[in-house]
């Protein structure tokens, strides 16, 4: 889809199939409404005075032919009155490309011209707008006989959103959004398909494509040279390999520490030996939604060319139940030296990533983020609205509790004191794998906190945001809006 500025000189001379004009719902017409009215003889006055169209934010009216303007059609969306927080903007937007979808309509102008989001510029609704639409363009087709029908929206034009700072706007919702899409396809793909190589090999088509990123693959070998015993005892039992994947982006000065994203990248999770219930256990390919964040946000940044450097590590593997397994009760040697007592082989998120986080030290980062569908104590915590967040520094979580606020991606950060690290004591090694009853998405957390103790370090547990359930059920694409923002932020 193009999404772009467009300057015009009156809304009645405007020659696209469909113009989206806003009204409010007390007062007299304003600009664009007003201009309108006085071109079709008081039609919009008359609709607002009839009923039709009430102004109430949300409500809409498409006129389907409209004379007496250039328009082909109009789409009247009530505004409501006063400003708009950030929700009343998306929801607002959801509504106009949702009217615009199942009008099938190829083209359309905005001109919402009025709308007044607290706090929030024009930039801002720009952003939000071209990620919304682009957003819509998500279609899983990979393993459908019958491809569903693609968005027939090709064109959306805004108007006056002309300037070099509307394009960066617009161009950075539009990768987000792009980006997202590309965590959503990974996301969604079934677990036969999307292996641990098979992400492998998309990471590197990825790099082919672009002069500023590199993909370079650990195998198994590798990974026991370097010790990483932790990771390996996730993919024993299986008989697909497991992969570590790292990228590298060099946008910035050769000598700038990266910021470096760790994604958790388990392929299907079964639970191995501490096998998981019948019940919803297909969701678990979704287990290397971390990783596919990660392969988003790379495309993102990519696309919007920020100059910065990014290391993107993805430890991927199946966790499975063969005769190889690894077995609770079962000590492993981490690559950092600590040991580890395998009390539950369904606790294999924190183990493939504190291998993954003790090789990100070798980048000497600015920061580190993992990113985990790591507990299902977090989506009991938090719901699927908010992903869990967790950090050794307090000033790095107000950074990306902004940044995922700012593009509509929240996350909401939870303690990591010290008195939860006891829960993971063991008599068999320096720690056990699971720990005490109570708080699992941050006895998970503590695990990890003790494998980054030198860096400026957070971890999101997404497992409550990265894919919906039901009729919607899919791949979301979070966090790589909250992830893309923050490297943006980073970035200038
Ligand atoms: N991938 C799961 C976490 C998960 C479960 C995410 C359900 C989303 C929905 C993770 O590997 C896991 O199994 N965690 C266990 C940890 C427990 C054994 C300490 C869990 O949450 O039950
Ligand atoms: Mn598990
Ligand atoms: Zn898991």
């Amino acid at each position: 889809m193009q999404i772009s500025g467009k300057s015009f000189s009156s809304p009645q001379q405007l020659r696209t199939p469909c113009l989206v004009i806003g009204i409010s719902s007390s007062g007299s017409l304003r600009s664009t409404a007003k201009a309108i009215d006085s071109a079709t003889d008081g039609l919009i006055a008359k609709l607002k005075k009839r009923g039709d169209i009430t102004g109430e934010r949300g409500n809409t009216l498409l006129l389907p032919s409209v004379p007496g303007i250039a328009a082909e059609r109009v789409l009247i969306v009530g505004i409501g009155n006063g400003a708009l927080s950030d929700a009343d903007f998306r929801k607002l937007t959801q509504t106009v490309l949702g009217t615009l979808a199942e009008q099938k309509l190829e083209e359309a102008y905005w001109l919402l011209d009025d709308l007044n989001v607290t706090g929030r510029d024009q930039n801002w609704q720009l952003t939000q707008l071209a990620l919304a639409a682009t957003l819509r363009e998500y279609r899983y087709t990979q393993t459908l006989s019958k491809p569903k029908p693609a968005l027939a929206l090709r064109k959306l034009f805004i108007a006056d959103a002309t300037t070099s700072a509307h394009r960066t706007a617009i161009s950075r919702g539009i990768a987000i959004g792009r980006g997202m899409n590309v965590a959503r396809r990974l996301g969604d793909l079934p677990p036969n398909i999307c292996t641990p190589s098979f992400l492998a090999s998309e990471a590197r088509a990825f790099a082919r494509k672009s002069t500023q990123v590199t993909a370079k693959i650990l195998e198994e070998k590798a990974m026991r040279d370097l010790g990483m015993g932790a990771l390996l005892c996730v993919s024993a039992g299986s008989n697909q390999p497991a992969k570590l994947i790292v990228l590298e982006y060099r946008g910035g000065k050769r000598t700038d520490a990266p910021q470096v994203l760790v994604g958790k990248g388990i392929t299907f999770d079964s639970g191995g030996i501490s096998i998981k219930p019948a019940a919803k256990m297909d969701e678990m390919k979704y287990d290397m939604c971390g990783a596919a964040s990660v392969l988003g946000t790379f495309s993102a940044i990519v696309e919007l060319k920020l100059p910065i450097n990014v290391v993107g590590i993805i430890a991927a593997s199946e966790n499975m139940p063969n005769g190889n397994a690894t077995k609770p009760g079962d000590v492993v040697t981490s690559m950092s030296g600590q040991t580890i007592e395998i009390l539950n082989t369904d606790a294999e998120g924190r183990l493939v990533l504190c291998d993954a986080l003790t090789y990100a030290a070798r980048f000497k980062p600015a920061a580190v983020i993992d990113i985990a569908t790591l507990t299902g104590a977090c989506v009991v915590a938090l719901g699927k609205h908010a992903s869990g967040l967790f950090t050794n520094q307090d000033d790095f979580a107000a950074e990306l509790l902004a940044a995922g606020q700012q593009v509509g991606d929240r996350a909401w950060q939870m303690p990591l004191w010290d008195e939860y690290q006891r829960g993971l004591d063991s008599n068999f090694a320096d720690m056990a794998n699971v720990g005490s009853p109570g708080g699992g998405a941050i006895t998970a957390a503590a695990f990890l906190a003790r494998y980054t103790k030198d860096m400026r370090w957070a971890h999101l547990d997404i497992a409550g945001t990265a894919w919906d359930e039901g009729a919607a059920k899919g791949a979301t694409g979070r966090p790589v809006g909250l992830l893309t923002q923050y490297l943006i932020s980073r970035a200038q």
